[in-house]
């Protein structure tokens, strides 16, 4: 493709020179010739060019003020300029620099000087539009692949939530929901993004210890004895620890996959947040704001805000779902039970923020609800006590 190039001088006989001089060169560069830099702005304006030549001296706006323009137009900040300056003119060569000019040619002008130096500005700005093409590519592709490890990410926090979640009840997607509430409720907090970010990941895991309790215990259709019910509330230890502890086994497992290994304290010292959150969420999501919660009886805000967040978040949605032994309660009934509980179970600011948040939590309830399939259930799962 022909490169654009474009030329201004006031003075016309100075153009048909140029015109002339270049004329060998037409097979490679598109020359467009103009007198006045108010027309070479317009040019500039409507289409893309690969190199400026400018002179100073013309009547209106000047060559100086053309290259001051060119400089501060996203559009064109990047056009090469070569400015034709007088031999003598010291002062007028330094601001042409200071202003941004790519290169300067004395007057009169030496048709091998002028083509020489045009073909340098035009090879740089090739470089310069090559380098810019590969880093907008780079860019992309780095954007595109962290979308991709954040689905992968989010897909694998629900698939794991979800897996404790089968061996208890037929929840459908209520970690799915448990999270994106939890988000909701946390957003109309004001909190910011990262934390929001997290809390929707780490929330789905509330209840990953789940995998931990005996069948006897999680299955069992009546009401529980006193043992089992300790037995039961360590679920949230049992997840705590699965989601806190660097194993032995999972360090190397991390150096061997990491491009450059990592130290075992380095790798205990650069642990995911996520992980963490998730780990304090599994902890004490079912602590209370009276202090009658388990497994420490933590009180107010010594309950982690992310837990205070996903406790409201979790029981709105069970409460609201179908279960195997209950229907779906209407929201207004599942809204009456939890506001009999603000300043007992619940946080009466995060329960603020959960009503500011309803009108979301509505859309996503709806978005996500149990006929929506978003992780299609394992062939052969049993529920219901199936094993009882
Ligand atoms: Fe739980
Ligand atoms: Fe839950």
């Amino acid at each position: 493709m022909k490169k654009q190039i474009l030329i201004v001088d006031d003075d016309q006989r100075v153009l048909d020179a140029l015109q002339r001089t270049l004329r060998d060169q037409a097979d490679d560069w598109a020359m467009t010739f103009v007198r006045k830099p108010e027309t070479a702005w317009e040019c500039l304006l409507e289409s893309a060019y690969d190199a400026v030549v400018t002179d100073v001296k013309m009547p209106g706006l000047s060559g100086m003020d053309l290259l001051e323009r060119i400089r501060q137009t996203d559009k064109t900040k990047d056009v090469p300029v070569v400015v034709f300056t007088g031999l003598d003119d010291q002062n007028l060569k330094t601001r042409a620099l200071d202003l941004g000019a790519t290169d300067l040619l004395n007057k009169p002008i030496e048709a091998s000087q002028l083509i020489a130096r045009l073909r340098n500005v035009l090879q740089s700005k090739e470089y310069q539009d090559d380098l810019r093409a590969r880093n907008e590519l780079l860019t992309e592709k780095i954007r595109r692949q962290n979308i991709d490890l954040a689905q992968s990410r989010m897909s694998t926090v629900c698939r794991l939530g979800m897996a404790a979640e089968f061996r208890d009840e037929d929840t459908g997607n209520h970690v799915i929901r448990v999270g994106c509430f939890s988000r909701a409720v946390a957003a109309a907090m004001g909190m910011p993004r990262t934390f929001l970010e997290m809390l929707l990941l780490a929330a789905p895991l509330h209840d990953i210890g789940k995998i931990g309790i005996p069948d006897s215990v999680l299955l069992k259709p009546g009401p529980l004895t006193d043992e089992q019910w300790a037995i039961m509330q360590r679920h949230c230890e049992i997840g705590a620890q699965i989601l806190r502890e660097q194993s032995k086994a999972v360090i190397p497992l991390l150096d061997w996959y990491a491009v450059e290994p990592k130290s075992m304290q380095e790798a205990t010292e650069n642990r995911d947040p996520v992980l963490d959150i998730a780990a304090s969420i599994a902890m004490t999501h079912h602590e209370k704001w009276d202090g009658s919660g388990y497994p420490r009886g933590l009180s107010g805000e010594s309950i982690p805000l992310e837990s205070r967040i996903v406790a409201i978040a979790d029981v709105f949605d069970a409460l609201t779902s179908n279960r195997p032994y209950r229907p779906a309660r209407p929201e207004d009934e599942a809204l009456t039970i939890i506001e009999a509980t603000i300043g007992s179970h619940f946080d009466p600011r995060v329960y603020a923020a959960f009503v500011r948040a309803l009108p979301d939590i509505r859309a996503l309830r709806n978005r996500f609800n149990d006929s929506v399939i978003v992780f299609p259930k394992p062939e052969g799962v049993l529920t219901e006590g199936a094993l009882v």
